[in-house]
């Protein structure tokens, strides 16, 4: 069976089946046990424009609403993450406080919010309810609706072009991307640009982090994807960075075609995807055995491991979602998961049903392992725990490769 690519409308093939898998971030009380809703996760690429993504998407009415469990501020590193990038703009793009600033998906603040603290004109727009009402009590200026075409047309006439665009970790989770940057196209100033960063495929494949796949993520990008799209639109990335964020991210600096002078990491970067040959089968294909790989070790690990020690989840991730759903880890495995986010505790983890608690519970039930469920975050979790869990414990990781080891 095929479906039509959602940029290019080219047909497009899965390769790979995770199975039956719940919605990533719809952690639940028991009672909801029996009603849970399920899909069938499976990823494919276009061969005509790279673009990797999902075959279903549940309805985004079914991942963004007045419910949302991911706060993006319960992580000091990405909120340090994204101040940085709002002071190098403001450093680097001239930006004045008259000129309009939008974010894309600010979850409860984003970048906007820091731009907002220092009295530039920002919004917000972000169709999660309970983040951008966060994000409002926090000061800024929010739209809480999806950001489309004919959003762009209300916000044309209400505030009239923009001088710069925000997105990081937002378009991934977007599937009418052609209405997006249809919007971004109509809104953008002839000097505007557009920032916006992503899990990037590359980092994906070398770290077989299939569990980047998740219903929110419709799309894993790359250079030459977004390129694509970009085209489309008379859009051009002019320059890009590499970021460790979010499990190995890309940010791409977009302008109108013909505005700026394309830099020297973009020309390497298109190089290096060339080479990779991203809309060759046989790079999809070598991904499916690693990732059919990756899970039979994780679960003969852990089934070992479980028979006489107790191994606890750090982090009640949406990537977790997929790796204990994908790989059947259960409680008979993982005892517990603990996350510091208060609208994931006294809940269970989707599908697989793993209760999840606060910190205070792990400190009070240190377990002899942790598997770093929220990977993506581990320099802050190491720090963390330098004083506590890791002076007896051991860490269990996943990707690139299992690995158990003290820190
Ligand atoms: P993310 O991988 O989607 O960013 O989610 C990270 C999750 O990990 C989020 O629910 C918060 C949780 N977390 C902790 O519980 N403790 C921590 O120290 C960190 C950094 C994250």
């Amino acid at each position: 069976m095929s479906m039509k690519c959602r940029f290019c409308e080219n047909e497009t093939n899965k390769f790979i089946s995770f199975g039956k898998m719940p919605i990533a971030n719809a952690f639940l009380y028991e009672k909801q046990f029996k009603d849970e809703y399920f899909f069938e996760l499976a990823p494919t690429y276009c061969p005509n424009c790279s673009l990797f993504q999902l075959f279903y998407q549940p309805n985004p009415k079914l991942l963004f609403h007045e419910n949302y469990a991911f706060f993006a501020n319960t992580s000091n590193y990405m909120q340090k993450h994204f101040k940085d990038l709002s002071d190098s703009l403001i450093k680097n793009f001239n930006l004045t406080k008259q000129d309009l600033i939008i974010e894309i998906g600010n979850n409860d603040g984003g970048m906007v919010r820091y731009l907002n603290d220092l009295k530039y004109n920002c919004i917000g727009v972000d169709p999660s309810k309970n983040v951008s009402d966060y994000a409002k009590d926090l000061g800024v200026n929010m739209i809480n609706k999806f950001f489309n075409f004919e959003l762009s047309n209300e916000i044309l006439d209400k505030y009239g072009k923009v001088k710069c665009f925000l997105s990081a970790n937002t378009l991934a989770h977007i599937p009418d991307i052609n209405s997006v940057f249809k919007g971004v196209k109509n809104l953008l100033d002839d000097d505007g640009i557009y920032v916006t960063e992503d899990p990037y495929l590359i980092d994906v494949f070398n770290k077989v982090s299939y569990d980047q796949v998740y219903d929110e993520h419709v799309f894993i990008f790359s250079l030459t994807s977004i390129s694509n799209i970009c085209k489309k639109y008379d859009l051009e990335v002019f320059d890009i960075e590499k970021l460790n964020t979010a499990g190995g991210s890309l940010r791409y600096y977009i302008s109108k075609k013909n505005k700026k002078n394309k830099s020297e990491r973009v020309i390497k970067q298109e190089m290096i995807e060339k080479e990779y040959k991203l809309y060759d089968y046989k790079v999809y294909e070598a991904f499916k055995v690693n990732c059919e790989n990756s899970k039979k070790n994780l679960f003969d690990n852990l089934s070992k491991l479980s028979e006489n020690s107790k191994i606890v989840s750090y982090g009640a991730t949406s990537k977790t979602t997929t790796i204990f759903n994908y790989c059947n880890i259960n409680r008979d495995l993982i005892n517990f998961i603990t996350d510091t986010t208060p609208t994931k505790q006294n809940k269970f983890s989707p599908g697989m049903h793993i209760p999840i608690f606060d910190y205070e519970h792990f400190n009070k039930n240190l377990p002899d392992y942790c598997f770093l469920g929220a990977w993506n975050h581990s320099n802050e979790i190491f720090l963390k725990e330098s004083d506590n869990f890791s002076k007896k414990g051991k860490w269990i990781t996943h990707t690139p490769d299992f690995k158990i080891f003290s820190k």
